[in-house]
């Protein structure tokens, strides 16, 4: 079985900054990535680089064997992957459901058929009550579901999370956690950024550290937690 995603010697270089440094992995199909490291090691400019939103300055990025470098978002998203911002910047003046339409019509031009995807979506992460408020409106917690409900109403095959726990309290958290675990039980890949290590612990197959840009280690949780070179430049200092 081939992996439905290829990371080959991906360099994103800003200026003399390289923001990623020949960076390279697999994923499998099915699979919970998780990707940690410390703030700057180049986590979310990877994210940018896979989903086509910046071209990598070198190497490429393959998706189900096919090159996604530089594509246009709208087309990465009908092609099956779809990402999370860490900034989530909802449609402020729009109503809930019609943000979750936006995510929807990726793949239906029926309003009525994005409708009931929209729908869907907002019942698995339990906000069917708030389709008629405002984005803009809601408090964190309900702002990065809102943009998790956008983002599989796309139909992904292949789920991008940047920081979707971050700002939220532990109830939240473990929500989120859930939601995770429910997406992988219905075949979705994803690959996670999180800081929160029990989280990541939880959830991961199996995990990439980049430390600098540079990829500094990869393997099982538990593999990750006991390396050496991984407790000096992450764990050690911030957990
Ligand atoms: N558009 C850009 N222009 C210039 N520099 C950038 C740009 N985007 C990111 N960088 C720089 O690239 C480096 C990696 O940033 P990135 O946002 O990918 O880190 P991160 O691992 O996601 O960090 P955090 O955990 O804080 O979200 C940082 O030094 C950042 O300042
Ligand atoms: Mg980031």
């Amino acid at each position: 079985m081939g992996a439905i995603l290829e990371i080959k010697h991906v360099s994103k270089f800003f200026g003399g900054l390289a923001a990623n440094a020949d960076v390279s992995f697999e994923m499998a199909e099915g699979m919970i990535m998780g990707l940690i490291g410390p703030n700057g090691a180049g986590k979310t400019t990877l994210f940018n680089c896979i989903t086509g939103y910046y071209p990598p300055s070198r190497g490429e990025v393959l998706f189900k064997g096919m090159r996604m470098n530089g594509l246009e978002p709208n087309r990465v998203c009908r092609l099956g992957m779809a990402r999370t911002w860490q900034k989530v910047r909802p449609l402020a003046k729009m109503s809930v459901l019609d943000n979750v339409m936006v995510g929807a019509l990726c793949r239906t031009n029926s309003l009525t058929i994005a409708r009931e995807m929209a729908l869907e979506q907002l019942r698995v992460v339990r906000m069917e009550s708030k389709a008629d408020f405002l984005a803009g409106g809601l408090p964190i917690g309900e702002r990065k579901k809102l943009e998790v409900a956008r983002v599989l109403a796309t139909k992904p095959e292949l789920l991008l999370l940047d920081e979707v726990m971050g700002g939220l309290n532990p109830a939240e958290s473990e929500e989120i956690i859930q939601l995770i675990l429910d997406i992988r039980k219905r075949g979705v890949t994803q690959m996670v950024i999180e800081h929160d290590m029990k989280a990541i612990m939880r959830i991961s197959d199996r995990i990439v550290v980049l430390n600098s840009g540079e990829k500094l280690a990869e393997g099982s949780p538990e593999e990750i937690v006991t390396n050496q070179a991984v407790i000096d430049a992450y764990l050690g200092s911030e957990h």
